[in-house]
Order: structure tokens, then sequence, then C-alpha cells
């Protein structure tokens, strides 16, 4: 992935989440320099396998468990200082040398106690389906230009006056859910002084440091997290999360300039899921969901609820590409399935009698369509030990062709199992 030239590459989920980013990464980061975090929060859950453990990361960039990789939480991240601190606690106790090599934007957001209550008890929350991590409400602060962000840690009293005004709000909002939860200025205050000290020593201004390493020669990479069809301008909206995650979000999250990205590799399933509410257009029936969710082990890596699961859907991924100007797919979970005697691919809706082959803006279209399917044969036998193109079941080539064909966008991986080995690189 990273050459002479591309040495600024973002790695996005190219459907609803949950595509394997955390596995892309990691293996890309082998090669990186940096890997930096530019959106979303604690509801992301990067799941990466080393050896036979498996780490679920929320917080803290998955780069981290490559020695001598920089790691940095960009300012477009709501951060939650208490899951950092539980993460770096929990990657120090696994014996992964964290110090001197993670740092944490002065400008990102803090994810306060609040927040977090606000998602958990607001009804709207539960409509969408949220990961009740607070994310909707800290990003709400701060567009409403009243966010407490990292640098203001170091003037106590400007942050006692924001979480002042904060609880007030937060306390009206959980009465007229007929909440019975208050929060106390104190408790916050309190929180925030005994974090504040293990935090501002990693605060730093990411985007400078970026561009310094740029322009020393390193290779940056930028992580996604959710997926582009939950960003809050370009996904299935109001079923989405708060943040922009397609590549556009990439350069504004990390405080660099869009024309310093070189590549953007988009991470599909070789199917489909979804957690939360919304259109999935392509969803199977629960018997099929139920089967494809068992081998797959669609279960959340942060709430632990059971992804919906559908066929691969060519509409979505190919408006992925064009939002985010995917010059890469990376498909993950090929293995999954071996065991189907035929495999469909979405090329089209029938919306209103007529067939329509661009994603709509409109959820209401989306749930009343029926989906257009292209058929083609299983190949039903195991390909988790391919690792060359040339290793796959013929039945499976022609399946990625039809999905690189479709999806208008060369494929550049192509991941056949969970553990970092198992992957086949094409470019
Ligand atoms: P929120 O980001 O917690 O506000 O949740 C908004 C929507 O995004 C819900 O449908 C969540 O299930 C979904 N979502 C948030 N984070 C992730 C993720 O990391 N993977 C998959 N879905 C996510
Ligand atoms: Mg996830």
């Amino acid at each position: 992935m990273f050459g002479e030239r591309t040495r600024t590459v973002v790695v996005v989920g190219a459907q609803w989440g949950d595509e394997g980013k955390g596995k892309l990464v990691d293996v890309l980061a082998e090669r990186a320099d940096w890997v930096v975090r530019y959106q979303g929060g604690a509801n992301a859950g990067h799941t990466v396998h080393v050896g036979d453990e498996q780490i679920v990361l929320h917080q803290i960039p998955s780069g981290i468990l490559h020695p001598g990789v920089r790691c940095a939480i960009g300012n477009g991240v709501v951060l939650d200082p208490d899951t950092l601190f539980d993460e770096i606690d929990e990657l120090v106790k696994d014996g992964v040398d964290v110090e001197g090599r993670l740092y944490v934007s002065d400008r990102a957001h803090l994810v306060l106690p609040y927040h977090k209550l606000l998602d958990a008890e607001n009804p709207a929350s539960k409509a969408i389906g949220t990961t009740g991590r607070g994310i909707g409400p800290a990003y709400e602060d701060k567009v409403a230009r009243r966010g407490v962000r990292v640098l203001d840690l170091r003037h106590p009293a400007r942050v006692r006056e924001l979480v002042e005004s904060g609880v007030h709000r937060a306390n009206a909002e959980l009465q007229s859910f007929g909440s019975k939860v208050r929060v106390e200025v104190d408790d916050v205050m309190a929180l925030l002084v005994r974090l504040a000290q293990r935090l501002l020593p990693l605060a730093e201004d990411v985007g400078l440091l970026i561009h310094r390493a740029r322009g020393a020669g390193a290779a940056v990479l930028l992580e996604g997290a959710q997926g582009s069809l939950l960003d809050v301008d370009h996904g299935t909206y109001p079923f989405v999360t708060s943040s922009n995650t397609t590549s556009g979000g990439a350069a504004v999250g990390a405080g660099i300039a869009p024309t310093t990205i070189d590549a953007v590799l988009g991470v599909v399933k070789a199917y489909t899921t979804r957690v939360g509410n919304g259109p999935l257009p392509t969803e199977l029936d629960e018997a099929m969901a139920e089967r494809m969710r068992k081998l797959g082990n669609e279960y959340g890596a942060t709430t632990g609820r059971p992804r919906r699961c559908g066929w691969f859907d060519a509409v979505v991924v190919r408006y992925a590409a064009r939002v985010n100007g995917l010059t890469g797919l990376a498909v993950t979970k090929l293995d999954v399935l071996d065991t189907f005697d035929r495999v469909a691919l979405c090329t089209g809706y029938t919306f209103n009698g007529e067939l329509h082959t661009e994603f709509p803006g409109d959820v209401a279209a989306l749930e009343e369509l029926e989906p257009r399917y292209e058929w083609l044969d299983g190949w039903q036998q195991s390909t988790a030990d391919a690792r060359r193109l040339e290793d796959l079941p013929h039945a499976a080539r022609l399946y990625l062709d039809r999905m690189r064909a479709l999806v208008e966008t060369p494929i550049t991986y192509v991941s056949v199992g969970t553990r970092r080995d198992q992957i086949i690189g094409l470019d």
C-alpha cells in the first residue's frame, strides 16, 4: 500500500461499519510510521487478532500493537478519557509499550459522563440504536460551540463554567425524557481533575505533528471508524453516527490538508452487516441471517448486539467508492461464504416499478425497494489457506471479479480469516 509516492493513506469502511478495518489497519501499520484516528469515539470496536489473542480497541488507533508506530487521536474525535486510560492500562498489562508514542489532539472534544447518560436515556437514541457511548450528545455540544476540549483542561476555571452549564442543560434534558437520573457538577469536575493529570501530558497539536512527520518522509495511515453509510452527511440519515466517516472527514479530523491524501482504501465485507436500526436493502430472512451471523461471528464488538446480515450490495459500495474517492477495495471475510451453494450480489433496486442503480438519499425509498440480485455459484470449499489469488477456487475468483466490475474499483486485498497472515495482497 505505502510506496515512494503513496505516503498518506486513508482506510475507511465502505458499508455500515465492522468491515474489518481493525485487521487491515493492523496489517498496513507494519509499514506505517503514524496511525491516526480522525472521527468517532469509543463507539468504534476495532478487533485485532494477534496469535490466539483477540484485542478490541475502542479509542486507541489499532496501530498501537506495532512497536515503534506512533499513534494519534485527531481533533475530529470525541475522546472518552475513561475508556482511553482503561485501554492504555490494559495494553500495558499485555506488555504493549504505549509510553511516548500516543498523542491526543489538544483540540479534540471530550465525551463527559452526562453525554453518555443523555445517549442512554434519550428515546431518540434508542430509536436509532446508538452504542450509548455519548457520541451524539458530545458532537452536539461541539457544533453548538459549548464543548470541552482537551486544551481547556489547562484552565480549570473555564472548564468549571462549561461543565456547570453542561450539567444544568443535561439535567433539564434528562427531566424532559422522564428520566430520574441526574448529574452533579462536582462529580464531573472530580473526574476531570483526576484525568487531566494523565491527559494533558499526551496533548499535542496533532495536525502539526503529522505535517512535520510527512515533511520528513513518514508514512501516515488515517484510520476511519464506523462506515460510509453511517456518515452524518452521506449515510442513511437519520440512522447514522454524528461524524463524517468518509475520507473528507479524514483531512478535517486529523488536521491535515485534503491534498496530502494519496490513496483511500475502502474496506468491505464479502457480504453486508449492520448493527442498530435503519434501512439495509439486502437484509436476509432470519434463518439465512442466522446462518451468516454464526459463520461470521457477527456480534457487535462494542455492544455485543447481533448484527443484521445481508448479501453484498454493489449499489452501496459503488456509492461509497464515489463519495470517498476509493483507490482500492479490501474485501474481508470471504471465507464466511465458503459453505453457501450460491451467493448473490445486489446490482440495483426496483422502486415504483423502476430500476435504480444509484443510492438514494431518502430513507423512505430504501425501506420500500426490492433489491435486484445477480446469483453466482458458491465454491463450497475452504479459502482459509489461500495466500495468493491463484489459490482461490475458480467460483470465488468469479465472485470477486463481478464485485470489482460492479463497484468499478480494483480489489487490492482479500482477507480469508481473522489472523494477520490470512490475507492476499494484490497490489
Ligand atoms: P452512535 O455512533 O453510538 O451514535 O450510533 C449511531 C449508529 O451508528 C447506530 O446504528 C450504531 O449501531 C452505529 N455504529 C456506531 N459505531 C459503530 C461501529 O463502530 N460499528 C458499527 N456500527 C456502529
Ligand atoms: Mg466494529
